[in-house]
């Protein structure tokens, strides 16, 4: 009798699974055992490979607590976030980006123009725009809940010498759309490489750091949501940020203030949000 063949085998797992009531569940298992059979086979896996994989993702699981998400960072390093994002984009709005795990809901609402930080926290800069729909209009009553690393590439919760919801705040607009705020450039930071998905980067001989960026979660009545970062063109990662977050249409000049523009300001940056109707 002959022996069975990977793709016998392979086969036979996918008829295992054929019958699965939920047929987007079986969808996804059908794709995922095929991708992962022909992961196994093309790459004649073996099995001290195998279980180097599985430790490695035990690992991970372990990292998890309820302040730190391996998994997240493992999708994020992978570019899986990233293309999940793409996938699931909205025509004609802001392009999103990773969620990252800094975000901490509950930020204060504060003033338009507003300062979310302190003096020390860096070089005083101003951010402002205008939230539309695709078709230009102003957006009344958009929120943005913004976050961001100080100019030494710390959040408020990883350094207790910062105040909680230090570089934080949530802004509303009135009907003409239109936000503003103060706020510290900010610097390049690295993602957390205390755990296995450190481990990961300096075994492909990747750096850590992600682009300078300020976050923003933005949203409106009827209006589908959108997760993303303003990045400094200037910065140096922009093209090899760890966790592919970074999108062209979302790279804006932090430029040097001048005439016309606020004196406690060094830096000004000018970012428009465009968010799409919910059902797109
Ligand atoms: C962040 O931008 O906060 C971030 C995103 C992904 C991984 C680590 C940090
Ligand atoms: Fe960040």
């Amino acid at each position: 009798m002959n022996a069975m063949t990977p793709d016998q085998l392979t086969q036979r797992v996918l008829d295992a699974y054929g019958a699965t009531p939920d047929s987007r569940l079986r969808e996804i298992l059908t794709a995922l055992i095929s991708h992962l059979h022909a992961f196994a086979t093309e790459t004649a896996l073996t099995r001290q490979e195998w279980m180097a994989g599985l430790e490695f993702l035990t690992a991970t699981g372990q990292k998890c607590d309820s302040e730190r998400q391996e998994f997240i960072l493992l999708s994020d390093v992978l570019g899986l976030s990233s293309l999940v994002d793409l996938i699931n984009a909205a025509d004609g709005a802001t392009e999103s980006t990773v969620l990252g795990p800094f975000y901490v809901p509950g930020a204060p609402r504060r003033d338009m123009g507003e300062p979310i930080g302190r003096p020390e926290d860096g070089e005083p800069t101003l951010v402002r725009g205008q939230v539309t729909d695709p078709e230009g209009k102003p957006l009344d009553n958009a929120t943005l809940d913004v976050w961001q690393a100080s100019a030494s590439g710390l959040y408020d919760t990883q350094d207790p010498g910062q105040p909680r919801f230090n570089l934080r705040g949530v802004f509303v607009t009135g009907p003409d759309g239109r936000y503003e705020f103060r706020t510290a450039r900010p610097a390049s930071y690295p993602v957390p490489t205390d755990g296995p998905v450190g481990g990961l980067l300096r075994g492909s001989g990747r750096h850590s750091w992600r682009a300078a960026h300020i976050h923003a979660i933005v949203s409106a009545p009827g209006r589908r949501a959108v997760t993303t970062h303003v990045f400094d063109a200037d910065n140096p990662y922009l093209d090899t940020d760890t966790v592919f977050g970074v999108k062209d249409s979302l790279i804006r000049a932090f430029r040097l203030a001048g005439p016309g523009d606020p004196p406690d300001v060094s830096r000004v940056v000018e970012m428009d949000f465009v968010l799409a109707s919910e059902g797109e």
